[in-house]
């Protein structure tokens, strides 16, 4: 069974670095980081930022540089979005392992042994209100032999006496250049041919997000095999492709609207992603030329009207036709309204 469960594993899994030096692109992080690796002092922390950057790898990572293997599991516990953490489980699971008092280890096989636990939270600005405000005492209670280490994308969505708690680490947006070394070092390790134009692709609809660029590579790899084209890059990730959205700002600007009705049913028939789409025109009408900035609020005003109609569930094809509808009327600055010749 075992070559089955390798070949399987995500590679997002395979390909996450084991050590906190090897995190790319976070050097501020990284420096204090392995300066607590050295003095084994480590304060409550908080890692914040857009997803794909390293937050959960970096926990992952100094958990294990602290204790080692064989430690691993008495001194660490991981809760993530999946795992219950409403507030019971905060009074019993958390509560209880942070009670837990521990030895004073002998350094084990060089590793620091801190003489305290560590209580992974990841996606935490998931957790309600309640259940955060619960952990403040279990966090001050405790805080002789237990660290907290809260990981999220929306500092704000952490209450701020937990935040104020703790030594705040952002995470940044990962540059092209690291995602593209990370990228090549993966197809090399693979065995994969990705061409310039391939890696630009990948680069680009991933933004910044590397965990998004190494699944797409991995779905391209099992659907098209070992070599890897922009336009596969493309079909797997549910980016509409550029000349879709094109034919449909110019036939908004052209002025016939039976002609943009046209563009709406072609994409809708090809089944791309109707929200896909309004963040796809958002940035096509923002960089747009020969277009007031008047008129570009006034499309994009009804872009994110749109967006928030679809999620709450609303029909795609009937919230395309208005937002196209609208962005006809813009670019040829007819007035607004339900009036309509033409
Ligand atoms: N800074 C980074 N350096 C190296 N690999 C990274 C970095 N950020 C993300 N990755 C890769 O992306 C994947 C997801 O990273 P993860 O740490 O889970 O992101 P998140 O910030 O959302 O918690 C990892 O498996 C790893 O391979
Ligand atoms: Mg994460």
């Amino acid at each position: 069974m075992a070559p089955i469960v390798q070949s399987s594993q995500p590679w997002v899994e395979k390909y996450r670095p084991k050590q906190v030096k090897d995190v790319a692109y976070q050097d501020e992080v990284v420096r204090v980081l392995t300066n607590t690796l050295e003095t084994g002092s480590c304060p409550h922390m908080l890692f914040y930022g857009p997803p794909g950057t390293g937050k959960t790898t970096t926990a992952l990572a100094i958990a294990h540089q602290l204790f080692g293997p064989e430690l691993y599991k008495s001194r660490v516990l991981e809760l993530n979005a999946s795992d219950d953490r409403g507030i019971n489980v905060v009074r019993t699971k958390i509560k209880d392992f942070a009670a837990v008092a521990v030895g004073t280890n002998p350094k084990k096989g060089g590793y620091p042994c801190p003489p305290y636990k560590i209580i992974v939270l990841d996606e935490a600005d998931s957790m309600t209100e309640d259940a955060q405000n619960a952990l403040r005492r279990t966090m001050e209670t405790y805080s002789k032999v237990t660290r907290f280490f809260f990981i999220c994308n929306y500092i704000s969505r952490i209450i701020e006496p937990l935040a104020s708690r703790c030594a705040k680490f952002r995470f940044k947006p990962l540059s092209e250049e690291i995602m593209s070394s990370r990228i090549l070092y993966i197809c090399n390790e693979e065995g994969l041919h990705l061409d310039a134009e391939g890696l630009s692709t990948l680069s680009s609809i991933s933004q910044g997000d590397l965990r998004r660029a190494i699944t797409y590579l991995q779905s391209s790899a099992r659907l098209f095999g070992s070599h890897i084209s922009s336009k596969d890059l493309i079909s797997v990730s549910g980016v509409v492709p550029e000349n879709v959205v094109e034919a449909i700002l110019k036939a908004c600007k052209s002025g016939n609207f039976d002609l943009a009705n046209k563009e709406v049913n072609n994409f809708i028939a090809e089944g791309y992603p109707a929200s896909q789409l309004l963040t796809q025109l958002f940035d096509a009408i923002v960089e747009e030329k020969g277009t007031s900035d008047k008129q570009k609020a006034r499309i994009c005003k009804k872009l994110g009207e749109a967006d928030k109609c679809l999620v709450d569930g609303a029909d795609e094809y009937l919230q395309l036709l208005d937002v196209i509808s609208n962005t006809t009327k813009a670019f040829c600055d007819m007035p607004e309204g339900l009036s309509y010749e033409g």
